[in-house]
């Protein structure tokens, strides 16, 4: 990494400057210098498919926030979060946010649940969403929404904040060291795994009926799909090969064809990956992080624990078998993919750019321009090679300010078909809509990747913008959030 220190991008208001300074980092990041406002913005285009037509080119990435009931029903704080990305004019809704098809499945005590006893629950949310999509727009034409299905896997913690009961299917040298797993620590058996699928076409056929337009089964973020394609090491049908590391997915895609045919099916891809972080210690002093360093991997080339790495060097991408994954996407007529990387829990730096570190992460490990022009350009390649997938972009709320100028270049050039927006939609859910409806952008609401909303729920508080949106700064969480923060 450049000893340089990191320019704050909040500092750059001018677009100029801000290509001079992606030119000094030798990235290559597209951006115009001038937004479009109107019909003609990319960002507006419509784009149909295979049946499906969707309004315009602007998605709003998954975003759970720790904050169901008990049960795993939406709570107040859901129901806001699910206005904002209605508000936010985008007209696909990426998953709303992991749901969980089964209580053992969270990833923590308050994550929504797919299931009889949530449906009327998650159904008030869709159309809350869809309301307030109305209110922005004046019409719902267009409007795609889908449902994240997931099943936590190695980072399930169901019934309490500081109890992990991870669901492994390999042992992985590092991240068993990490999260404390013996040697013998179960791995979940094939017939588990079955029960999971069963869950997953439950859940599938329970989306179907509310009126859900796609699910995504989530490969992404250490979570179990995810941990499949990287189950190099696991004995029997679900491990080894890549047939075997995708029979997850086959069999699901089987099933909710045959039992919820209305359904579309999209994926969520960590596209590659690399191994797992943390601050260096030789840097870290008087309790403040170091920045992130990559664990000791040298007595374990090759590399048989990743997805999207080079198996001799593995913090480096190798997207061959990522081209193969896409290729039985194509093969499965499965056309909707969100690319993204990399895990918040291991390589948090690779996953959502930030300029402050998540409370258990690390300081930036490189400029986080680097993460996100890594990001971008991994999405361009993908598109390049599979020009009929629909893409979507992940990565872009680093950008700030100049966030739209980029995604507008970035569909202009076609380097994706949507741009995902993630942490901005925490604070400022219309900024793409209104630059495209030529609004000056409001400064004061842009996120500026202070990391309180990944920091919040590791401390086992809702999940939310604390700094920047009056409904968390001024509620009992932030002054929760404040002696935590103090007390670490
Ligand atoms: C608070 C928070 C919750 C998230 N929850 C999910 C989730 O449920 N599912 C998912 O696939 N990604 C989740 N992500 C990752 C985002 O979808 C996105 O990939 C990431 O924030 C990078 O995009 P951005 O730079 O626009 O924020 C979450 C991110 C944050 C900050
Ligand atoms: S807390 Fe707010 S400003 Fe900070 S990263 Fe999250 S959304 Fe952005």
């Amino acid at each position: 990494m450049s000893t340089l220190p990191i320019l704050r991008l909040g500092t750059v208001k001018d677009v100029t400057r801000f290509e001079e300074h992606v030119r000094s980092l030798g990235l290559t990041i597209p951006c115009d210098h001038q937004v479009i406002a109107g019909t003609s913005s990319p960002l507006r285009q419509p784009l149909e498919r295979g049946g499906m037509k969707i309004g315009n080119r602007i998605a709003v990435q998954p975003m759970e926030g720790w904050d169901g009931t008990a049960d795993g029903k939406p709570s107040e704080h859901t129901f806001e979060r699910w206005k904002k990305f209605g508000r936010s004019g985008a007209k696909l809704i990426w998953g709303g946010e992991a749901v969980a098809v089964c209580h053992e499945g969270r990833a923590n005590p308050n994550q929504l649940v797919i299931g009889k006893h949530t449906k009327k629950g998650l159904e008030e949310l869709r159309q809350t969403l869809i309301a307030e999509h109305k209110k922005t727009m004046g019409s719902d034409e267009g409007l795609v929404i889908g449902l994240q299905l997931t099943h936590s896997g190695r980072y399930c913690r169901p019934n309490r904040h500081d109890k992990p009961e991870p669901k492994i299917l390999y042992h992985h040298p590092i991240l068993d060291r990490k999260l404390g797993l013996p040697s013998d620590y179960p791995l979940l058996t094939d017939g588990e795994i079955e029960g999971i699928l069963e869950a997953f076409h439950t859940a599938a056929k329970i989306a179907e009926e509310l009126g859900f337009d796609f699910v995504d089964i989530k490969h992404c973020h250490g979570y179990l799909g995810h941990e499949f394609l990287s189950a190099h090491t696991r004995e029997g049908k679900f491990g080894g090969t890549l047939d075997n590391r995708t029979r997850f997915l086959r069999e699901i895609t089987h099933a909710i064809r045959l039992i919820a045919p209305k359904l579309a099916i999209g994926v969520r891809l960590s596209a590659f990956d690399t191994v797992a972080y943390r601050p260096d210690p030789a840097k870290s002093e008087n309790g403040k992080l170091g920045p992130g360093i990559p664990e000791e991997y040298s007595h374990l080339i090759p590399y048989r624990w990743g997805f999207g790495v080079d198996a001799q060097q593995p913090t480096e991408i190798d997207l061959r078998e990522t081209m193969h994954f896409l290729t039985l996407l194509e093969d499965l007529r499965i056309s909707l993919v969100n690319l993204t990387a990399g895990s918040p829990y291991y390589n948090p730096h690779l996953q959502r750019p930030a300029l402050y570190p998540p409370s258990d992460g690390y300081q930036p490990a490189e400029d986080p321009l680097i993460s996100v022009a890594r990001q971008m350009n991994v999405a361009r390649e993908l598109k390049a090679r599979f020009p009929k997938l629909i893409f979507v972009g992940t990565g872009y709320t680093y950008l700030q300010d100049h966030l739209p100028n980029v995604a507008q270049a970035a569909l202009r050039e076609g380097w994706t078909d949507f741009v995902g927006m993630g942490r901005m939609v925490l604070t400022y859910p219309e900024l793409l809509w209104d630059t495209s409806e030529g609004r000056t952008i409001e400064h004061k609401r842009v996120c500026r990747t202070f990391s309180d909303c990944t920091t919040a729920p590791r401390k086992g508080l809702p999940s939310g913008c604390y700094p920047l949106d009056a409904y968390y700064k001024n509620s009992e969480y932030a002054e929760k959030l404040k002696a935590a923060k103090a007390k670490a």
